[in-house]
């Protein structure tokens, strides 16, 4: 039976790097430190590009592979998109839907949650990701969340929530140094209203058991307190994930933490 992991290290290498070559060696680094965790599982999203050479390379213990967008028709007249089923075929296991990069370019609730129930039925492990602008005093971006939950979670059903994890990742925290991530006490506040507005969509129990990863500017220096006090289940690393040794500390430290 497939091992259970309760923590999980995300790299979102986004439109990195340039060359099979580099992909091979960043990917070969990581796994050297990822086979050594003991309850951490290490989701590698590449180019798509680049996936079929890295799954060759091997699906080792403690790493699967992921994408980062998919279509949510299986196959067709569709210019430039790849569908759930083509990255299953190609061994990956997970899919990141709703990325705000992608929701930049257009990406709508709506659509998201094409692509998240195309996804689940394609049997790929959705990562979901949600996050506010902006923070205002009066706590509006709550509300913001909760409709990006509802709404991308549209029809999913409650045998799919074992297929689910959630991305909490504010957009302002996006692409900075340590310094930029959401404080650590604000990140837990969010996990434990990601979980009430799982609980009012699914109305079962196990909606709480549902992981929460928060992402943004996320590196070695702000590792530990962000798990630890942000009471998350991972982290979904994007910069710092093309860096093979902050990515491997980073690893590291996670799996070095009890929950
Ligand atoms: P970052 O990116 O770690 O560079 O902030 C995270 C993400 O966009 O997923």
């Amino acid at each position: 039976m497939a091992k259970v992991y309760k923590k999980f290290v995300v790299a979102n290498w986004k439109m990195n790097p340039l060359d099979a070559d580099s992909a091979v060696k960043l990917f070969s680094a990581i796994r050297e430190q990822a086979v050594r965790a003991r309850e951490t599982l290490v989701v590698v999203a590449p180019p798509l590009l680049f996936l079929n050479t890295l799954t060759r390379l091997g699906n080792d213990k403690n790493i699967s592979f992921g994408a980062q967008n998919c279509f949510w028709e299986e196959k067709g007249a569709y210019t430039g998109e790849i569908s759930p089923t083509m990255i299953k075929g190609m061994s990956a296991d997970y899919c990141i839907v709703g990325h705000s990069e992608r929701r930049a370019l257009g990406e709508t609730n709506e659509m998201v949650n094409r692509k998240v129930r195309a996804a689940l039925r394609n049997g790929l492990t959705v990562i979901l990701c949600i996050g506010e602008s902006e923070r205002d005093a009066e706590g509006t971006y709550l509300e913001f969340l909760e409709r990006e939950l509802h709404e991308a979670l549209a029809s999913v059903t409650k045998k799919q929530l074992s297929q689910i994890l959630i991305a909490y990742e504010p957009i302002w925290a996006i692409g900075g140094s340590a310094e930029r991530s959401c404080a650590p006490r604000d990140v837990h506040e969010v996990v434990i209203l990601i979980h009430k507005f799982l609980k009012d969509i699914f109305r079962v129990s196990a909606a709480l058991e549902v992981p929460v990863l928060y992402g943004g500017s996320v590196a070695p220096e702000n590792t530990e307190k962000l798990v630890r006090e942000g009471r998350v289940n991972g982290l979904l690393v994007g910069g710092q994930s093309l860096i093979a040794a902050n990515f491997c500390k980073i690893i590291e430290i996670v799996d070095s933490l009890v929950l």
